[in-house]
């Protein structure tokens, strides 16, 4: 698959890393451009340059950008994003007291937010839940079954270019219900961040039930 990517940050580099390693052509769009080129040569990307080159790539688009920056990103480039998949990593979240907090209002989503500025791509929540440094290398062999990225979108096309991206991440692909849905992945990124920064490890509380009869 081809997949631009916006940002030249820490997602930027694992997630396209890892994409760019399972064989797919990932191009680096950074508005610092020459730290796009570095990105891209350490990954093996297939090109760089802008973020507008970026959405106007590939099949699928990521924004590894900012929360309070994607929705105004996708406004930019919303005709260009016309009929792409866009995937949403990002988390709105800030410091409070018992941990972070959301930015959203309550029943929003930065997915909602981005689906809202580009109506015409196909927006998909995904790779939220989790610290960046799990992209950088597949799960450990012993992880059986492989741990999973749940993800939600409105859109079948979507749904399958990211089954073939979390895939290819070696990870096992979750369909977790429509856009509507992702206000709930966006708060349990914030909930499992304060479980993690409490010492404590969130998937202890998750452990696996049968499935009803
Ligand atoms: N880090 C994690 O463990 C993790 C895990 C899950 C989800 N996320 C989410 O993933 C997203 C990216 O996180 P990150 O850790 O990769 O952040 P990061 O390392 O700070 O990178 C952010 C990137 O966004 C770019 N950017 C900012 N504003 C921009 C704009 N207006 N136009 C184009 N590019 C812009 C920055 O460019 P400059 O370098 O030019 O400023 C930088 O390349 C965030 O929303 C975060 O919540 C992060």
């Amino acid at each position: 698959m081809r997949i631009g990517v916006m940002g030249t940050g820490a997602m930027a580099a694992a997630l396209g890393g890892a994409w760019a390693r399972a064989g797919h052509e990932v191009f680096i769009g950074g508005r610092d451009t020459a730290a796009a080129a570095t990105l891209a040569a350490q990954i093996g990307a297939a090109g760089h340059g802008t973020p507008a080159q970026a959405s106007t790539y590939g099949e699928a688009v990521l924004l590894a950008v900012p929360a309070g920056t994607a929705p105004s990103l996708a406004r930019q480039h919303a005709g260009a994003l016309t009929g792409r998949t866009v995937v949403d990593c990002t988390n709105a979240l800030v410091p409070g007291p018992g941990g972070v907090m959301l930015t959203t209002d309550a029943g929003q989503s930065v997915a909602g937010l981005i689906a809202a500025a580009a109506p015409a791509a196909h927006v998909v929540k995904a790779f939220n839940l989790v610290h960046v440094s799990h992209w950088h290398r597949p799960p450990l062999p012993t992880a059986d079954p492989a741990p999973a990225v749940p993800f939600c979108t409105d859109d079948t096309e979507a749904a399958a270019h990211i089954t073939e991206l979390i895939t290819a991440t070696g990870w096992t692909p979750i369909p977790s219900g429509g856009l509507d849905r992702a206000p709930y992945l966006e708060a349990t990124a914030a909930w499992a961040i304060g479980i993690w920064w409490s010492g404590n490890s969130p998937h202890l509380a998750l452990p696996d039930t049968p499935p009803p009869a």
